[in-house]
Formats: structure tokens, C-alpha cells, sequence
């Protein structure tokens, strides 16, 4: 082997040691940073009762919520996450129906499951009123589908 091909083989091997170097770094920085999702807070203020009308519920697009106010029965806060794959479903106050657009579940105006592929109910949240008077919504908290808030 003469110097010049010494010398290509040795820069090969820094190169390819370095390489290696890197990777491993690489490898216990991604260790040492923790693998966790940021959620949104669960518990959040939608606005003052006055800001929702009675009739069709209102839907939240960014909570992913629908809010229903009825004059006799009050405030009810239902997911519009479907429990079969999570998609978003819609309200059709002509049947009074969820309907998914994914795989068309329907749900019942009390959102249990009318027509598959879902496995279970809409999840209904607790809604209370704040001390600013605001309707605060916890998606933590999940009650049956009669619970209201009278306001
Ligand atoms: S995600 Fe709703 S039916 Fe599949």
C-alpha cells in the first residue's frame, strides 16, 4: 500500500468514526428529551350564556364541542368526536342527529349509537357557570347526557 492510498483509507475511517459519533449523540439527545404530548387544557371558558341562542346547538370548531340551550332544560356541552376513529361529527337539526362523515355512524339527539361502525355513545361534559359568569366547560368531566346547567 503506498502513502497516498493509506492516507484515503484513513480519512475514510475518521470519517465513517465520526459519523458514528454524530449518530450516537444524536441518539442520547433523543433520550434525554421526554416523549410528550402538549394537549390543550381540558377545563376552558366558552363565552357568556348570552353569546349562545336557544335552538340548533352551537358547534365549537376548535373544542370540538356542540352547545345546546334549551329555555325549559338549560346548558348541555356534547363531543363532536366520534368514538369510532375520532373524526368530527356534524348536527342535522332535521333529524336531529349526529351524523359522522367518515363511516356514517349516526347518533341519537342523546348521542348513543343509532348506526355503527362506532362502538359507544357521545361523551356529554360538565358545563358550570364561573364566578365572571362565563360557561366553563371540563372535557375531563364526563356526565350523562341529561345533566344540564340552568342559568
Ligand atoms: S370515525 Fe366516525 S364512523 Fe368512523
Amino acid at each position: 500500500m503506498n502513502r497516498r492510498a493509506f492516507l484515503g483509507w484513513g480519512a475514510a475511517g475518521f470519517v465513517a468514526l465520526c459519523s458514528g459519533v454524530a449518530v450516537s449523540l444524536a441518539a442520547v439527545v433523543r433520550y434525554l428529551v421526554p416523549s410528550v404530548f402538549y394537549e390543550p387544557p381540558q377545563s376552558f371558558k366558552i363565552g357568556d350564556p348570552a353569546d349562545f341562542p336557544f335552538g340548533p346547538p352551537t358547534f365549537l370548531p376548535d373544542e370540538k364541542i356542540f352547545v345546546f340551550r334549551d329555555r325549559e332544560k338549560g346548558f348541555a356541552v356534547a363531543s363532536a368526536v366520534c368514538t369510532h376513529l375520532g373524526c368530527t361529527v356534524a348536527y342535522f337539526q332535521s333529524d336531529q342527529r349526529f351524523h359522522c362523515p367518515c363511516h356514517g355512524s349516526v347518533f341519537g339527539p342523546n348521542g348513543t349509537v343509532q348506526h355503527g361502525p362506532a362502538p359507544r355513545a357521545l361523551n356529554w361534559f360538565e358545563i358550570t357557570q364561573a364566578r365572571d359568569g362565563q360557561l366553563l366547560v371540563d372535557k375531563d368531566k364526563v356526565v350523562p347526557p341529561s345533566y344540564r346547567l340552568m342559568v
